[in-house]
């Protein structure tokens, strides 16, 4: 039986570890996975996580299994910092095994609704959005979002694409920062795409897995709440992978805000039907880590202090980048840099260029051109300059 199965695609981010782990070369450079690095290229525990695991392990008196849906401790905590204030009566909600786990149900969701459901996802997206939706036999359908020229939205395109979704179909949108372009919608533009889906009666699934690393806590949160107050129904998947940084721990979260709280209920029912099938309760640890850090005044704010200098670090790197770029190219066509928001960027680049980057200067990207900026220190920004400028981009 098990010599019939076929050799897997490999995920392009996920090979490009081994790739980069494989080069033997002096002073490499990676820019693939997701990941933020500190300057000494590590990726640290964050001081109120450690913090909070020192709690859980001081007061833990069992690990007997959670509810289904994970602790409410968790959710009530999530819900407050993606939605602020949202009232409980149309919310359901379940802890998932990271954001994947959370896109992963709330397309098995939406498909249980309404089975003859089509995806709209932008163009491009994050990887493996397609190759789940490609996996679950879901159809799908790209709508515009990067304009190559500038490099930022062709806001134009995508609103004539969204139009055509239909009444119960799915919008998938990137709540901030963009994976993989960087580039993003201002909140004037989200309101038309609000008017847009109030239109067609189509369902918004919004990923948000970098709250925190675009423009703040609050105000990369600020567009899935404006779409969370102004749609009837409304799923949402988050990660606390990154801003946490407890990627291993497999932390994230499914909400659906239902028109009723009749519908709330069968969503919620719906919902941990899920868990169960697919893996029954859902890991606690890094949800405990979240819930004590956002129940805790002090943790919370340790949290948000050390995101914040995260940010701004990521931030840094981009102008830096941006003006280096400006010197040596002796144009402002990677201005660009440094208007994006969050992990990465789309540089833009063929992929011969993303590939000569990798041949000549030991640098590793994703093969869209897609660069994370958390890879970089202020010592490999002007490495990297010389190479983009080197290799013709
Ligand atoms: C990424 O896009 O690099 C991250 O979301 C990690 C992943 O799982 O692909």
């Amino acid at each position: 039986m098990l010599s019939n199965l076929k050799p897997q695609a490999a995920d392009k981010i996920l090979m490009l570890i081994e790739e980069y782990k494989a080069d033997t070369r002096q002073g490499k450079i990676d820019l693939g996975v997701g990941v933020y690095k500190d300057p000494q290229g590590v990726t640290p525990v964050m001081r109120a996580v450690k913090a909070a695991e020192q709690r859980i392990w001081e007061s833990q008196t069992t690990k007997a299994y959670t509810g289904l849906a994970g602790e409410p401790e968790y959710r009530n905590a999530m819900a407050n910092m993606v939605l602020g204030d949202m009232p409980a009566d149309r919310l359901a909600s379940v802890a998932s095994v990271g954001g994947t786990g959370a896109i992963r149900q709330a397309l098995e969701l939406a498909r249980m609704a309404n089975p003859d459901l089509t995806v709209h996802v932008s163009n491009p997206t994050w990887p493996n959005h397609l190759s789940i939706m490609k996996f679950m036999g879901l159809p799908f359908v790209e709508y515009r979002y990067f304009d190559n020229d500038s490099r930022g939205v062709d806001f134009e395109g995508m609103k004539a694409d969204i139009a055509k979704a239909g009444k119960g179909d799915i919008v998938l949108l990137h709540g901030c920062c963009h994976n993989p372009t960087g580039a993003n919608l201002t909140m004037d533009q989200w309101k038309e795409v609000v008017a847009i889906l109030q239109q067609s009666g189509a369902v918004p699934l919004i990923d948000i897995a970098y709250q925190g690393f675009g423009d703040g806590l609050d105000a990369d949160a600020a567009a899935t709440r404006l779409v969370a107050q102004s749609l009837p129904e409304v799923l949402i998947a988050a990660s606390c992978s990154k801003n946490f940084g407890i990627y291993r721990e497999r932390t994230g979260i499914l909400m659906a805000l239902a028109e009723n709280t009749a519908a709330r209920d069968l969503s919620q029912g719906a919902m941990a039907f899920l868990n169960r099938q697919t893996f029954s309760f859902p890991p606690d640890h890094g949800a405990r880590i979240v819930s004590t850090i956002l129940n805790d005044a002090e943790l919370r704010s340790d949290w948000a202090a050390e995101l914040e200098d995260v940010r701004n670090s990521m931030l840094g790197l981009r102008a830096q980048l941006a003006s280096e770029l400006r010197d040596l190219s002796g144009s402002d066509r990677f201005d660009f840099l440094a208007n994006h928001r969050g992990m990465f960027s789309r540089l833009g680049a063929t992929p011969e260029q993303v590939q000569k980057l990798k041949t000549d200067s030991a640098i590793y990207m994703v093969g869209d051109s897609r660069l994370n900026i958390a890879g970089l220190n202020s010592d490999t920004v002007p490495v990297l300059a010389r190479a983009i400028v080197d290799a013709g981009i």
